[in-house]
């Protein structure tokens, strides 16, 4: 019988069980109550007066230690099931894909204007939303009647017609005019609001681009060059540009800036509607009295200026065919824009 006790010992010594389902099926095939312990405790029933206290005393303690060893098997499985159930996860799953966030398509071709001309020594300038009819409008040369003033289009604040959101960021060029003396050479980059009805080509809020450069003989070819540069740096090195009499109250002569089709190379496709060119740019040579407005001598300075609208350039850049979508922030229309930065 002490062989029989020893074997059983060892076995439950040497048990490795893979789940506790095992655990359970060796626990009651060892102490349950038709279990191997018992059958053991019927031979011990039978065996000689005089081994009783030796055999018994190996009998308990293979009771104890199988009851121990098969809690402590239990605990261990239960543990090792819990760190793999669903409330932590598979440990061995692969990770959820964290997608990171894009630049608005806005923001990328302002950082790119912006950055093709501080590489012609301009450097940033801002000013406020919220304006005075001055610096949008009466510095830049409009006349009193002027339909831009117009309720139609300009949102003004508390019905107090001297406070208005900008309509252009022209108005960054008086302030900076006001404040600092030639050369001047800034670009300014910035949130306009006009009271216009919302379609694919239009927003009561969108973006624009303003460059001045004012010094000593500055020439409308020097504009011309500077805006070549740009439009090659923007839209590929064979890009062609083309200038149109214009009229801005604030730029004499004026004009309005063409570049060739980026998408049909100039031959004409159903996005140039078929004349191989895209507008992009209102420009000219800063009108004298808005010089002479903003504290500059006209006889000694002159400058150009130009300005341009983000969206616009954005969709013509990335082919995008409703500028709504810049403000609906829909996540696959964005998504789209990852490698463009
Ligand atoms: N401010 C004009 C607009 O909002 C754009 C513009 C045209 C700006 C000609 C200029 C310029 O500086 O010279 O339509």
């Amino acid at each position: 019988m002490t062989e029989k006790l020893e074997k059983l010992l060892k076995r439950v010594e040497e048990f490795n069980p893979l789940n506790i389902a095992e655990v359970e099926e060796f626990r009651i095939r060892i102490l349950g109550r038709k279990g191997e312990l018992n059958d053991l405790m019927e031979e011990f029933k039978t065996v000689a007066p005089e081994l009783k206290r030796e055999l018994g005393k190996q009998l308990n303690h293979l009771k104890n230690r199988a009851t121990e060893r098969i809690n402590e098997l239990k605990q261990k499985m239960q543990a090792a099931s819990t760190a793999s159930s669903p409330a932590l996860g598979d440990m061995t799953r692969p990770g959820d894909h964290e997608s990171l966030g894009s630049r608005h398509p806005v923001s990328i071709v302002r950082n790119e204007i912006v950055s093709i001309f501080s590489r012609l020594g301009y450097t940033v300038a801002e000013g406020p939303e919220i304006e005075d009819d001055w610096h949008v409008f009466s510095a830049l040369n409009f006349p009193p009647e002027h339909p831009a003033r117009d309720m139609q289009d300009t949102f003004f604040i508390e019905k107090n017609p001297d406070i208005l959101l900008r309509t252009h960021t022209s108005s960054i060029q008086v302030r900076t005019m006001e404040r600092q003396k030639p050369p001047i050479r800034v670009i300014c980059p910035g949130r306009v609001f006009r009271n216009e009805a919302i379609s694919y080509r239009a927003h009561c809020i969108f973006h624009q681009v303003e460059g001045l450069y004012v010094d000593e003989n500055v020439s409308f070819a020097d504009l011309k060059q500077s805006l070549l540069y740009f439009a090659k740096e923007l839209f590929g090195e064979n890009t062609r540009i083309r200038m149109r009499p214009s009229y801005f109250p604030f730029t004499e002569p004026s004009a309005e800036v063409d570049v060739s089709c980026n998408l049909c190379g100039g031959k004409g496709c159903p996005v140039c509607k078929g004349t191989g060119w895209l507008e992009i740019l209102g420009c000219g040579m800063v009108d004298p009295n808005v010089l002479e407005s903003c504290g500059i001598d006209s006889k000694k300075y002159s400058g150009f200026a130009f300005g341009m609208g983000v969206e616009r350039v954005a969709m013509l850049k990335f082919g995008v065919k409703d500028l709504r979508l810049y403000f609906e922030n829909d996540v696959r229309f964005l998504h789209q824009f990852e490698t463009a930065i």
